[in-house]
């Protein structure tokens, strides 16, 4: 148990998704913020978070957060809908003295923009059923028709790196061909591991639907949070992000490769119980 935590402007940013996703979110974080040190993890033992209860994903996000406060992690990203709909309330009052932030499905500038009056929304179960989904589409979306889709599978397909082959294909032109034809003019990826099939959604959809996805607004939003509480770092030295997993690590450093594009050596940590992570 974590029981007193002390947060330093030296301490790295923890960063968290069930896999992959967050990857999505981090090239953003790192431009932004380029001499902050980043601790990414991704719970590749457990993805995919999506068709999963909410309360074992909420049990797994806080287990993880304390891992990385151990870890000396000053601020936490959960850079993952699912685990944003499942904990951040809990995170936040577990861990009063830490700043989280979270994800929440784009639908707000979607709804702004829209010419249609129609959007849809790619993210997964657990997201839609959570409160932060219900609330926004509430909060934004009153004279807009909104479009939810789970694309059962898309999360196991971007793991296996399976960006753009047929059964990818076919799970888009499932989730996008209603929308479609209900005349959505833009599609909000309300999942971090989607942004990673923009270019096929973009191909099924067309020129006119527009593809909305927040990675920007998050590594603001953190930039933010970091200056307001004297956490950021003083330019200096470039930051060093850190890659740990809870699945394999050799599997994890050829999606980075193959995502991103960098040569990263994760690090492996095995859950215990399914309630701690040790190294
Ligand atoms: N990347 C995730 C999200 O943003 C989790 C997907 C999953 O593990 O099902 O929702």
């Amino acid at each position: 148990m974590t029981n007193s935590i002390s947060v330093s402007a030296h301490g790295p940013l923890g960063v968290f998704d069930s896999g992959v996703g967050g990857l999505s979110v981090l090239p953003a974080i790192q431009a932004l913020m380029p001499h902050e040190d980043i601790l990414y993890f991704a719970d590749q033992g457990h993805v995919p978070y999506g068709p999963r209860p909410l309360a074992e994903v909420r049990d797994f996000s806080e287990a993880i957060t304390r891992f990385l406060l151990d870890e000396g992690a000053k601020l936490i990203v959960v850079a993952c809908h699912t685990a944003s709909a499942a904990a951040l309330i809990h995170l936040r009052a577990t861990f009063p003295e830490i700043q989280f932030v979270g994800m929440e499905p784009a639908v707000k500038p979607a709804a702004e923009t829209t010419d249609s009056g129609v959007v849809g929304v790619l993210a997964t179960a657990a997201t839609f059923q959570g409160e932060l989904y219900a609330s926004v589409v509430e909060r934004f979306a009153q004279d807009v028709r909104v479009l939810p889709s789970t694309c059962p599978g898309l999360v196991r397909q971007i793991e296996a790196g399976d960006l753009t082959g047929p059964e990818t294909r076919r799970i888009l032109e499932d989730a996008l061909g209603p929308m479609l034809a209900e005349g959505i003019d833009a599609v909000v990826l309300g999942c971090t591991h989607y942004p990673f099939v923009a270019g096929l959604i973009g191909e099924i959809a067309g020129p006119g639907v527009r593809i909305i996805e927040p990675s920007e607004a998050i590594a603001r939003q953190t930039q933010r949070l970091l200056v307001q509480s004297d956490l950021a770092r003083e330019p200096g030295d470039a930051g060093v992000t850190r890659y740990l997993t809870s699945g394999d690590p050799a599997v994890m450093r050829r999606q980075i490769a193959n995502l991103l594009g960098v040569a990263a050596q994760p690090v492996g940590l095995q859950w215990e119980d399914d309630a701690r992570l040790v190294a």
